[in-house]
């Protein structure tokens, strides 16, 4: 087989954004669109990757730098595709070399690797597509007899080529001698005065080179992000994408439309997700679990059977088996929730540990905390974690603790196994296990006190 290289195309300005972050790192479900587009490029089989940066390239940098395959090349001006692939270092090509664009999201490893495949039958293929409104695409010319003669950009073609509804994708593979020997040739006596990639094809041709154009069935292959409104629909395609897959591996999902999983999470066999769910990031949910309207859980870890009610907030925490959550809970990162727990209504937790089968049921916030077995938070808890010096303290809380509604615990304290603490106590000093402390104010009664 030979070498294949993939120059992506992402140097261009992407004025139509209307935003300060270079295009190619807006996000699509929740990863940035060059990301998407190297991943896929990798998992196609390149061997090596150059990605061509301009406006913002330290940024573009910064973000595929985890990539091995990736170098990146510099275009000084924004003088057309041609001059950006020409930027890319051509001379030291070898083999297959695909050119891509930084900005179409949508587009598979298989598509990718199918490119190579044809591409490699040819001295230059160009994957193309036949679309209803062509609107601002390269047409794709052929003569009479159907053989690729060239790409017309649409500012430059006929009153009959601008009819044509096969259009240039954008994704190119061509042998690098091929490329080595036109690119040079081009020249930007055109409307925009740029130099167009384009060109390459009427070149080759006209010297006798075999050029394709493939048909792509596949609207992705064709579908690239020029603004916020075409950002917003890749969004929504991948989206799309992963309800499918999960769909298809046993997930219920009530309403696929109106559900969002970002396409790393893995979500177990029989759970439920019901409307307006975004799942993102790096989390993992197990099975069997329901995970009810309008949640929003963020690089979490849900063990098998877990119920999460309506409007709960979880970030960077991880929830142990057949526990509940919510409605409106918040586990805010590094909360470690065991299994069989109960937390209520606006329960909030910040970096705490809850052991298994322990109650939290209404209106509760524990924050630095750690909380055995067992145990029951009554309604209205507080743990005072931040004291007056602007430091952070720990609250740690037996197995078989009952805590009476209305507590205060000023950290740090420690509360022994078994203890008992009264309603409407604030705790400041740390109680043995089995004790019952209260610190309340003695009930005073004056009979007769109102004469109204
Ligand atoms: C290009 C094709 C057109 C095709 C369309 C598919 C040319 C001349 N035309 O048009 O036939 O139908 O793509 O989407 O190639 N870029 C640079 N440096 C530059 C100019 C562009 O890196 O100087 C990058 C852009 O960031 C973008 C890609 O090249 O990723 C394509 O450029 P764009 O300006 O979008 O080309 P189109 O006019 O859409
Ligand atoms: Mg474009």
């Amino acid at each position: 087989m030979p070498r294949k290289t993939a120059i992506i195309l992402s140097a261009g300005l992407g004025t139509r954004m209307k935003s300060t972050l270079p295009k190619v790192l807006h996000r699509v479900a929740g990863e940035t669109m060059i990301s998407l587009v190297a991943t896929q490029l990798e998992q196609a089989g390149v061997d090596e990757v150059r990605v061509v940066v301009g406006f913002g390239a330290d940024l573009v940098k910064e973000e595929l730098k985890g990539f091995s395959k990736v170098k990146f090349y510099v275009q000084k001006n924004q003088w057309g595709t041609a001059d950006a692939v020409k930027s890319a270092d051509i001379d030291s090509l070898q083999g297959l070399v695909m050119i891509c664009n930084g900005d179409h999201p949508l587009i598979k490893s298989q598509d990718y690797a199918q490119a190579f495949e044809q591409g490699a039958k040819a001295d230059l293929m160009v994957t193309s597509c036949k679309v209803k409104y062509p609107k601002e695409f390269g047409r794709v010319v052929r003569s009479a007899d159907g053989k690729f003669k060239k790409i017309i950009e649409a500012k430059e073609a006929s009153a009959s080529e601008i009819k044509i509804s096969e259009v240039n994708t954008g994704l190119y593979v061509v042998k690098a001698e091929v490329l080595k020997k036109y690119l040079p040739l081009i020249k930007n006596n055109n409307a925009k005065k740029e130099f167009y990639l384009t060109d390459l094809v009427g070149l080759a041709q006209a010297d006798g080179c075999d050029v394709v154009a493939m048909p792509s069935k596949f609207k992705r292959v064709i579908f690239g992000v020029n603004n916020q409104l075409e950002l917003a629909q890749a969004g929504l395609a991948l989206f799309k994408r992963k309800i499918k897959e999960l769909l298809e591996q046993g997930v219920r999902v009530v309403d696929p439309a109106n559900t969002y999983v970002e396409s790393e999470c893995q979500v177990g066999q029989g759970t439920l997700i019901e409307p307006g769910v975004m799942i993102k990031g790096n989390t993992t949910i197990g099975k069997n679990c329901v995970i009810e309207a309008h949640c929003q859980i963020v690089d979490a870890q849900i063990a098998d059977g877990v119920h999460i009610k309506w409007g709960t907030l979880i970030d960077k925490s991880q929830v142990g088996a057949e526990s509940i959550v919510g409605p409106y809970a918040r586990l805010r990162p590094e909360s470690v929730v065991g299994e069989q727990v109960h937390l209520g209504n606006f329960v909030e937790l910040k970096k705490t540990r809850i052991g298994n089968r322990s109650k939290a049921n209404h209106l509760t916030y524990l924050g630095d905390a750690e909380i055995g077995e067992d145990t029951n938070i009554g309604c209205g808890t507080i743990t005072c974690n931040y004291a007056a010096d602007r430091k952070k303290y720990k609250t740690i809380i037996g197995n078989n603790v009952f805590v009476g509604s209305d507590t205060q615990f000023v950290a740090p304290l420690t509360v022994g196994d078994g203890a008992v603490i009264g309603s409407g106590s604030t705790i400041t000093k740390d109680v043995p296990a089995r004790a019952l402390a209260v610190t309340r104010a003695k009930q005073f009664i004056k009979e007769d006190y109102n004469k109204g």
